[in-house]
């Protein structure tokens, strides 16, 4: 089984460049087979979600050149099939924008329920409410959403709870939809608004995205594009606080500030020096860090995946802090790891009571979901001795190589 193994106490210090966002990626990837010519995209993370949902692409007829590992070219002229059901997809959450893409352009799909992370019950009832009021049959059986549609018309669409998932899903459906679609009450996170422009990219009429309200015209036909992923927000938000939590002086590279502004408030709240440019922050910190109140909330609040990362570093920092998580009812899974390195955390129903304590001791312990598993890695560059982490398959899901970066920084495993 795949481990790292760390040995703490090195503050990081250097240059590191993020890539590009994955959960952007995932929905990019899909969209993409709605044009029947190829379209290229570069800034692509080199991560495991991205290869299964190539391959599952590529296994429906999608044509999938990787001209290297940032760059794939996708042509979705000769898709042949709209029935997915891998073992592979079914663990990843991005393969729901099947559904989406496949009954945007064929008026069919039947896909695989998603899985990913187990940090909560994640229902997919908002992204079939808004299939079903554009026209389409959905029914799930046998594990599969099965979705059908004789015509698609654009419709009227509140969306109970701002569903990331479920307003990308939507988004791509009513793209090629009859007429003119609102999505009332979407999500507003940079990956909406960077797989919107990617659809409009490839001659979509998608506007609003980011607001609190989508506006879409229906299009019959999408062509081919060139487009660059967005850089990826928690992967650049993970990289702060470990340089904050090490106590080192971090340069994060091909970044857009303002999408890490709820994680650079609160490092600033807490103590440490964050400097913004054009395209990269550096973050700092030369002493204890302070303690706080978070919250996670839909952007443009504090992300619920940089959660367990800042919950780390509060467990190291001075006094009593509180992290509430509003998003997803089982996200604290890795508290138990952190007791086990020497944190001092009750967990209150969803609010993380956390005692700050001077520092951690190396451990064995095991990663329970991606972001949870990039926190433990966090825990383990502080903490005195070493740290061995099991199950990084669920880190490498998100992280492109995350031993590298670290590495590079200076950290020693
Ligand atoms: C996406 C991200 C995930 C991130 C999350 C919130 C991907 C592949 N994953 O997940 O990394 O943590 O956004 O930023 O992009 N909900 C419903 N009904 C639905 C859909 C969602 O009640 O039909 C609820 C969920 O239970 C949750 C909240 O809405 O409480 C947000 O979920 P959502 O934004 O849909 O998250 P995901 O798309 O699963």
């Amino acid at each position: 089984m795949k481990q790292y193994i760390i040995k703490g106490g090195t503050p990081l210090s250097g240059e590191v460049t993020i890539g590009g966002a994955k959960n952007a990626a995932l929905g990019i990837i899909v969209a993409a087979i709605m044009a029947d010519e190829p379209v290229t995209i570069d800034n692509l993370p080199d991560v495991d979600d991205v290869r299964v949902l190539l391959d599952a692409i590529e296994s429906i007829g999608a044509i999938v050149e990787r001209i290297d590992s940032h760059t794939v070219r996708i042509n979705g002229a000769c898709i042949n099939d709209v029935s997915i059901d891998e073992d592979a997809i079914r663990k990843i959450r991005g393969s729901y924008y099947l559904v989406g893409a496949l009954l945007g352009k064929y008026k069919k799909a039947l896909v695989a329920l998603p899985g990913g992370c187990q940090i909560g019950s994640r229902p997919i009832d908002q992204h079939i409410k808004g299939f079903e009021q554009l026209g389409a049959k959905v029914s799930i059986h046998h594990g599969k959403i099965d979705a059908q549609a004789e015509n698609l018309v654009g419709t009227h669409i509140y969306l109970d709870c701002p569903s990331v998932g479920a307003t990308i899903n939507i988004m791509m459906a009513a793209c090629m939809a009859e007429g003119k679609t609102i999505i009332e009450n979407p999500a507003k996170e940079p990956h909406i608004v960077d797989v919107a422009n990617f659809l409009n990219s490839m001659g979509a009429d998608i506007k609003g995205a980011g607001t609190d309200k989508i506006r879409i015209n229906g299009v019959s036909k999408l062509h081919s594009s060139e487009y660059s992923i967005i850089p990826d927000q928690i992967e650049a938000g993970t990289f702060m606080v470990a340089a904050a939590a090490t106590h080192g002086d971090v340069l994060i590279k091909n970044v857009i500030p303002k999408h890490l502004e709820a994680i650079s408030v609160k490092l600033i709240e807490i103590g440490a020096t964050v400097e913004e440019y054009d395209d990269a922050v550096r973050v700092s910190a030369d002493h204890r860090l302070g303690h706080t109140q978070v919250k996670t909330l839909p952007y443009p609040g504090f992300p619920t995946d940089m959660q367990p990362q800042i919950a780390t570093l509060l467990a190291l920092s001075e006094g009593t802090s509180t992290v509430t998580e509003s998003i997803f009812e089982n996200r604290f899974k890795y508290v138990d790891e952190l007791a086990r390195m020497g944190a001092s955390i009750k967990v209150e129903g969803n609010v993380a009571i956390i005692e700050g304590v001077e520092g951690f001791t190396g451990a064995a312990i095991s990663a329970p979901d991606l972001r949870a598993g990039a926190a433990l890695v966090v825990a383990g560059l502080v903490a005195e001795g070493y740290t061995t982490i099991d199950s990084i398959h669920f880190i490498e899901r998100g992280y492109e190589n995350f031993e590298g970066k670290i590495t590079a920084l200076g950290a020693v495993s």
